[in-house]
């Protein structure tokens, strides 16, 4: 069973991560506060973008193929290769919806 190294950015947190364990899994297993909340690859609570490093994650509903290239779904991603993952970033469409949310606030 191969290992991959994942590191974290600005935290200098590093595990191991097993190609048959999701990055989440093994984040808890190192006591990592790694947000998350369905664990179904929904909610995107658990979104990091992926800095190196290819990772597989077929079950990440909550991704559009093309976000799915350069952010990761924690709780669905299994590391491909040692990765680089900024934890705590959400694909641009995320973005823009909490963006349009705030606006859509203030207009009260
Ligand atoms: S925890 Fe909901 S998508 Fe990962």
């Amino acid at each position: 069973m191969t290992e991959y190294t994942v590191e974290f950015v600005g935290t200098g947190e590093e595990i191991q991560v097993s190609e048959k364990e999701t990055v989440l899994s093994a984040c808890i297993e190192a006591g990592i506060a790694q947000e998350y909340s369905c664990r179904v690859g929904m909610c995107l609570a658990c979104s990091a973008e992926i800095v190196e490093g290819d990772v597989t994650q077929p079950a990440a509903r909550g991704l559009t193929d093309e976000e799915a290239e350069n952010y990761a779904l924690t709780c669905m991603a299994r590391p491909q290769s040692d990765l680089v993952l900024d934890r705590g970033k959400y694909p641009p469409s995320i973005e823009d919806d909490a963006a349009a949310g705030a606006a859509a606030a203030d207009d009260d």
